[in-house]
């Protein structure tokens, strides 16, 4: 089936939060952010500014009337600043005027008395200051200071990561109105309705109930729309409350990029232990994870790092200690792959370093220590229908690797100038929430007695195409024509208590809900259908829009099912509610069954460098990718292929460049170079592995969201072998991203 939005995709017809026909009287806000990274906020000054014609008003954190607190796990972050400002851009005011224009420039004749202190930037100070977002968090296996002694290799190093931001194409942005009965609603770009509905009330001292949150679309998330959106939301909201008048806000992109976290930079030291035969004996890091100002979704993100931080290996002997930095930077957040790409390139770090040292190839140690079935993660749970080491047979028989390197080989011995690297990188991405409680989902269905259905869930769409798989769920499990079915935008009103769609989740846990709900309302029409036709209801099925009886067509068709059941008022609305089972974590001993399930991949980088100028071209990505039994192909495949650029950006272009005053640099996009087309892998083949999917991925087709973003850690570790090719006394120094710049010096140092 074709994604449902391809065609208002390119007709520009979709629409999304400005999109949105305004009300009359419609009032703009611009948001007011600290003109410093850190000080001691004294006094706000918004006189001047005020008296701008056509601003309405300028609300501080004084003009709150429930509590000035929008911290998500933990309430360490307020939606103004009071007392203090702890990042550059860190709201401190939102002014609302007639239009956009004029609510700039009011804002930017407030004067805010800001006494200056010292900002931190790098994690490894916060660290050293005690300045701590939570208490460190460790995850182990087995003994690791007695296994250090069975190593017949140690290497150890360090090791930094830099960030990446989100750049959706929809900056962040709300729009909301009071409706009667003390009510407000708000159209928001969010991925957590929920979390902005509760957020919202808590701000406003309200109860959620009279907070109506809803979403048709997101022009993008990835991750930065989970939480961040909501101080938006709340300030449209407080403004439209205090006003009576309908407020809308979008961040300019550069106010976006500022204001706004991204995903964490990491830095971190390890320590890798291998016996004569390239086994992976011990493993042990520590990471520090520059968190920003604030908690937000930290906690969860190094979770997840930790889970994460044996890749698709089995390593018998781990200890990983993560420690979250309070940082002046804004608070970093959910970025897909949520913690687990960083958690990831570090065991590829070190397994890169050992293969450098021992001159071997990092496949070498790679192959020899992948996850076989049964093998334990370190967090305990057991590894089932492990696909690792088909995936890498199946990229083998696709593309010999052997032979791909030694094709590597000729070529950099008849090349002076021009160097080819290979890198091979293996993932596994736990498919679950890690917080168990999240592993829930609702959703409502509704048969119109026309026989047409409508379909509300918790899934907000951002272009990964959840609605396409809601309307296959709901249009297979009545078996009919998918045109029959209407996704309903989401709403906390028809569906309550979301958790955000992330996770790579979103299709599993709403489409489950919805197989339920509609699974419930199928069972009563064949129900009905059996005493129209004196038969059992095991002998009845609907097949393309008819009943069917022992697999002979009746003359029952589904227009005439669904009317007969209104007729005799059999209710045809349903409310499936779907939590995964299984999944339980003890958050003490760090041990548990986290995780419904595991995706796998291999994927082989080829490169070409340019040693004069350090920049390359990326020849070929060979993927073998588990997607399971894929439910639509097309927009699969376009999750790898879009998550796998993605990744590429992080790890070779993309650098966030704050400076030692805590201000972002790279704040547009003439200096935050993403991937364009050009960037893109010459060739690119994502080959699905012939293998079924597991019981709780919906319709047995696996999550797949996040994974595939993993693959772009091949890309650094592809560029660092040709570099290597060119300059055999090239340093193991790993500082992702390897920009250009970054490669060009590495050729020619040493
Ligand atoms: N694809 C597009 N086009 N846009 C997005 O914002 N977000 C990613 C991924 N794919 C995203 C995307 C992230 S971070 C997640 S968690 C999943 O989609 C969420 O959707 P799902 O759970 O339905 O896979
Ligand atoms: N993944 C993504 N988002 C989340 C998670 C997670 O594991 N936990 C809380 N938010
Ligand atoms: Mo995705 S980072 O879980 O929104």
């Amino acid at each position: 089936m074709q994604n449902r939005d391809s065609i208002g995709h390119v007709t520009g017809k979709s629409v999304y939060v400005d999109d949105i026909p305004e009300q009359k009287g419609t009032l703009y806000g611009k948001v007011f952010g600290s003109p410093i990274a850190h000080g001691i906020l004294k006094k706000i000054d918004v006189s001047d500014a005020l008296k701008t014609p056509g601003v309405e008003a300028i609300l501080t954190a004084a003009d709150i009337p429930g509590e000035n607190q929008i911290g998500g796990i933990i309430p360490d972050e307020v939606l103004f600043a009071d007392e203090k400002v702890e990042f550059h851009g860190q709201p401190i005011a939102f002014v609302v005027a007639k239009d956009e224009l004029t609510a700039r420039k009011a804002a930017a004749k407030i004067i805010a008395d800001i006494e200056p202190l010292e900002p931190i930037t790098d994690p490894r100070i916060a660290k050293e200051k005690g300045l701590l977002l939570f208490p460190p968090n460790t995850f182990s296996s087995g003994d690791i200071d007695a296994a250090w002694k069975d190593c017949f290799h140690v290497f150890s190093g360090q090791a930094e990561l830099n960030g990446q931001e989100h750049l959706y194409i929809e900056t962040q942005g709300a729009y909301a109105y009071p409706t009667e009965n003390d009510g407000i609603k708000i159209h928001s770009s969010t991925q957590g309705p929920t979390h902005v509905q509760h957020t919202t009330a808590h701000v406003l001292g309200i109860p959620m109930h009279r907070v109506e949150v809803d979403v048709t679309r997101l022009g993008g998330g990835f991750g930065g729309k989970e939480d961040q959106a909501t101080a938006y939301a709340c300030m449209a909201a407080l403004a439209a409350r205090k006003l009576k008048k309908p407020v809308k806000v979008i961040l300019h992109r550069m106010d976006d990029m500022q204001m706004t976290g991204k995903r964490h930079p990491y830095s971190a030291d390890y320590r890798i232990g291998l016996d004569k035969d390239y086994k992976i004996v011990a493993y042990e890091a520590t990471l520090y994870q520059n968190g920003g100002a604030a908690s937000d979704l930290s906690p969860a993100v190094l979770d997840r790092s930790l889970f994460h931080s044996t890749n698709t290996y089995f390593i018998p002997n781990t200890r990983i200690t993560g420690y979250s930095c309070k940082t002046n930077l804004p608070p970093n957040t959910a970025f897909r792959g949520f913690g687990g790409p960083q958690g990831m390139f570090f065991i590829e770090t070190a397994i890169a370093r050992a293969a450098h040292e021992l001159n071997i190839p990092a496949k070498t140690i790679q192959k020899k220590n992948l996850l076989q079935e049964n093998d334990s993660f370190l967090y305990g749970q057991v590894a089932k229908q492990v696909n690792i080491q088909s995936c890498f047979d199946t990229l083998n028989k696709h593309d010999d690797l052997d032979s791909l390197q030694k094709e590597v080989d000729d070529f950099n011995k008849n090349h002076q100038l021009f160097k080819k690297g290979l890198a091979v990188m293996p993932i596994c991405f736990g498919i679950s929430f890690t917080k168990t409680t999240m592993n829930q989902a609702r959703a409502l269905v509704h048969v119109y007695h026309d026989g047409s259905i409508g379909v509300s869930t918790g899934a907000i769409e951002m272009g990964q195409g959840v609605n396409t798989k809601m309307i296959q769920v709901a249009a297979q499990t009545f078996s009919v024509s998918p045109d029959r079915v209407k996704v309903e935008t989401t709403n906390t009103t028809r569906v309550s208590n979301t958790s955000p769609t992330a996770a790579s989740s979103g299709a599993d846990l709403n489409g489950k809900a919805t197989q339920i709900a509609c699974t419930a309302i199928r069972e009563r029409l064949l129900e009905l259908a059996a005493s129209k036709l004196n038969s059992q209801k095991s002998e009845l099925s609907i097949l393309n829009e008819w009943v069917y009886q022992d697999n002979k067509q009746t003359t029952i068709h589904w227009n005439e099912l669904v009317k007969e059941a209104y007729l005799e008022r059999i209710c045809l609305t349903e409310n499936g509610h779907y939590a995964t089972p299984v999944v339980h974590f003890n958050t003490k001993t760090k041990k548990g069954h986290p995780f419904a399930y595991h995706v796998y991949g291999a994927s082989a980088w080829l490169v070409t460098l340019d040693c004069l100028r350090g920049t390359y071209t990326f020849d070929k990505v060979e993927v073998v990718h588990d997607f399971g039994n894929s439910m639509n192909f097309n927009i699969d495949r376009g999750q790898a292929e879009g998550a796998l650029v993605q990744g590429l950006g992080w790890m070779t272009m993309e650098e966030l460049s704050y400076d030692a005053e805590g201000v972002l640099k790279s704040n547009s996009l003439s200096t935050y170079k993403i991937p364009d087309i050009y960037s893109v892998p010459k060739e690119l083949n994502i080959i699905p592995l012939a293998a079924n999917g597991p019981e709780p991925a919906i319709l047995r087709s696996k999550a797949v969201g996040e994974p595939p973003l993993m693959y772009g850690i091949g890309a650094y570790f592809a560029l660092y072998n040709a570099i290597k090719a060119f300059n055999p006394k090239a340093p193991f120094e790993t500082d992702a991203p390897m920009t250009p710049e970054k490669a060009l010096m590495l050729l020619y140092k040493g």
